[in-house]
């Protein structure tokens, strides 16, 4: 569920730090993009080069002198959550307070994501009058906190204090960053159109764009899916999205199909070639050669493949039309799909490239829904909703 979120983890100058490392390590296991802000005590207790190794990315420690003119604000307006593990009493002093002396606080008064704050420190200063009014503050504002727990202290020492299981942490950023009616689907959504190799520089390709497809996997994973976008356009680098780029049907046939296994919804939005050419030259055709005869066959139809699988998922199609939707329906009941989603790609407003779309709900049933024109991203959360419904969980 985590795939693709982007994670920035604050650590601060507490003997605690070191437990930072595992966190570091199981969100990038789980997909996620970290970045770590340090203060500058922090690296008294964990060295930089750790997290660099871990995340692939060094640590940002200070504001100034780094190859970001203003490193703060570029991690704040990336992250989906900033999490703050551990929090010193001095560091939650300073976010109540506001007083961002450091690249860590500076982040975080920059942000506008959700913020997890892990306190961890020995139980005097948790118990401090100063500490929990603190923390009341934070709470206030939305913060998460992760309480400590009770057990040994750094020096021998028992009490509360203790920074939470590192495990409790991540379920509470999983929480946090993967909430919303979709939390725990996991969604297949294809995109873009398919290129067919006629030589190594030409290719049988359509006009689609990838952005309705691009605006479904948006949608999902903002309602808290795990998205998988196999897309045959360009990578949109969404957040939460996780993209494997294709070129060709039987490119996009093999990265849907092998994937079926952990998929709820499948939604398929890419325009597929239907045919390609029997053969692909390995050098460029030349024009000296004379017309080219080139011989089609069929290309694997992805969305048949989707549905007669052992592990076929709630299935979604798209129907790009021209002139009429009249097939539409008769498409919906031949392809066995649960929704089919039908355009005219020919009416002003749905064409391929726009940033809007006219479509149809066609049901199993035969029955149909039109929407109005809307922009691509409400024609996908009207799209989710419907699915919401069908599967019974509305
Ligand atoms: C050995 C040692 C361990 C410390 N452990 C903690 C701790 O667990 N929690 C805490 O709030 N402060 C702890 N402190 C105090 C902080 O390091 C100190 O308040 C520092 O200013 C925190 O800065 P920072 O929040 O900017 O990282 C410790 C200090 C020392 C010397």
């Amino acid at each position: 569920m985590l795939a693709g979120r982007r994670i920035v983890l604050g650590i601060t100058g507490g003997v605690a730090a070191y437990k930072a490392a595992y966190i570091a390590r199981r969100l990038t296991e789980q997909g996620a993009s970290v970045r770590v802000v340090m203060t500058p005590t922090a690296t008294r207790f964990i060295g930089e080069a750790t997290f660099a190794a871990l995340t692939g990315f060094d640590p940002i420690v200070n504001l100034f002198g780094g190859d970001d003119p203003s490193p703060h604000t570029t991690l704040a307006s990336w992250a989906d959550v900033i999490v703050v593990a551990p929090a010193t009493a001095a560091t939650l002093a300073k976010l109540a307070s506001g007083e961002s002396s450091n690249a860590l606080v500076a982040t975080v008064l920059a942000s506008t994501c959700p913020v997890v704050v892990a306190p961890a420190m020995h139980t005097e200063m948790w118990e401090h009058d100063a500490t929990q009014e603190n923390l009341t503050t934070l709470a206030s504002r939305g913060y998460e906190i992760v309480r400590p727990e009770s057990g040994e202290l750094a020096g021998g020492d028992v009490g509360i204090g203790r920074l939470a299981d590192p495990d409790t942490i991540i379920e509470t950023i999983t929480r946090v960053v993967a909430s919303g009616p979709l939390a725990g689907v996991h969604v297949i959504v294809t995109a873009g159109g398919t290129r067919e190799a006629i030589d190594p520089v030409r290719f049988i390709g359509n006009r689609s764009s990838g952005k309705m497809g691009n605006a479904i996997a948006r949608v999902a994973a903002a309602q808290g899916a795990s998205v998988t976008l196999v897309t045959a356009a360009d990578d949109p680098d969404i957040s939460g999205v996780v993209a494997v780029r294709v070129e060709s049907a039987d490119e996009m046939a093999e990265a849907v199909w092998s994937r079926l296994d952990t998929c709820d919804v499948a939604v398929m939005a890419a325009a597929v070639a239907d045919f390609k050419p029997e053969k692909a030259d390995t050098t460029k055709i030349k024009r000296t050669s004379g017309l080219p005869s080139i011989q089609l066959v069929p290309t694997p139809d992805v969305l048949q493949g989707v549905h007669e699988s052992p592990n076929r998922p709630f299935l979604v199609g798209f129907a790009a039309e021209t002139g009429t939707l009249e097939d539409a329906a008769a498409k919906a009941k031949r392809k066995g799909v649960d929704l089919l989603v039908a355009n005219d790609v020919t009416s002003d407003g749905s064409g391929f490239g726009s940033d809007t779309n006219e479509v149809t709900f066609f049901y199993s049933d035969g029955t149909s829904k039109g929407l109005p024109l809307l922009d691509k991203d409400d024609v996908a959360k009207a799209l989710w909703e419907e699915v919401h419904i069908l599967r019974g969980a509305g």
